[in-house]
C-alpha cells in the first residue's frame, strides 16, 4: 500500500524529531553523568533508546510503505543544564511538544482516510501517555522530598529503577 505524500512527509518530520530526542537525552545523561547523578544518567541513556526505537518504527513504516524514511541531519542539542530538576522540565516540555506533534499526525491520517496509518498512530497515543506521566511523577518527588543536596541525592538514587516502578504501578491500574 502507498500511503500518500502529505503522510510521507509529515512522518519524516516525525521521524527527525523522534532523533533530536535521542540526542536530547543523550545530553542530559551527559550531563548527569559528568555531574554526579549517575543514576539520572542511567534513566535519561535508557530514555535515549527508547526514542531510537520511536524513530525506527517510524523508518520501518515509511520503507515498508512504499515511502522512503529520511534520516535527518541533527543539531547539537542543549548541554548544560542548571539543575538535575530543570532537565526534568525540560524533558516534560519535550513528551509534551511531541503529544502535540503525534495528535496533528492522527489529524493528517484521518483527513487523508488513511485507516492504517491512524491505526499504526494509536501505539504512540498510549506511548506518550505513558511518557508523560513518566516525567510528571518524577517532577512530583521534587515537590514531595525537596531541593536540598541530601533530597535531590535520594531523588537521584531512585531513578535508575524508576521506569519499572512507574510501570509496574500502572500495570495494577489497568
Ligand atoms: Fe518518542
Ligand atoms: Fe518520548
Amino acid at each position: 500500500m502507498r500511503i500518500s505524500s502529505k503522510i510521507e512527509k509529515a512522518i519524516n518530520d516525525q521521524i527527525s524529531y523522534e532523533a533530536s530526542a535521542v540526542n536530547t537525552y543523550i545530553a542530559m545523561g551527559s550531563w548527569c553523568e559528568r555531574t554526579g547523578y549517575d543514576g539520572s544518567a542511567t534513566f535519561f541513556f535508557e530514555q535515549a533508546n527508547e526514542e531510537n526505537t520511536h524513530m525506527l518504527k517510524f523508518v520501518h513504516y515509511l520503507n515498508n510503505a512504499e515511502a522512503e524514511a529520511i534520516i535527518p541531519a541533527i543539531e547539537k542539542p542543549q548541554s548544560k543544564f542548571s539543575s538535575l530538576e530543570s532537565t526534568f522540565q525540560a524533558a516534560l516540555k519535550s513528551e509534551q511538544t511531541v503529544t502535540k506533534l503525534i495528535n496533528d499526525l492522527v489529524e493528517i491520517a484521518e483527513k487523508e482516510k488513511d485507516r492504517a496509518t491512524s491505526l499504526f498512530l494509536q501505539w504512540f497515543i498510549s506511548e506518550q501517555v505513558e511518557e508523560e506521566i513518566l516525567f510528571q511523577t518524577i517532577l512530583q518527588k521534587f515537590e514531595i522530598y525537596g531541593r536540598e543536596k541530601l533530597a535531590v541525592y535520594q531523588i537521584d538514587q531512585s531513578l535508575a529503577s524508576i521506569r519499572s516502578q512507574v510501570m509496574a504501578k500502572k500495570q495494577i491500574s489497568r
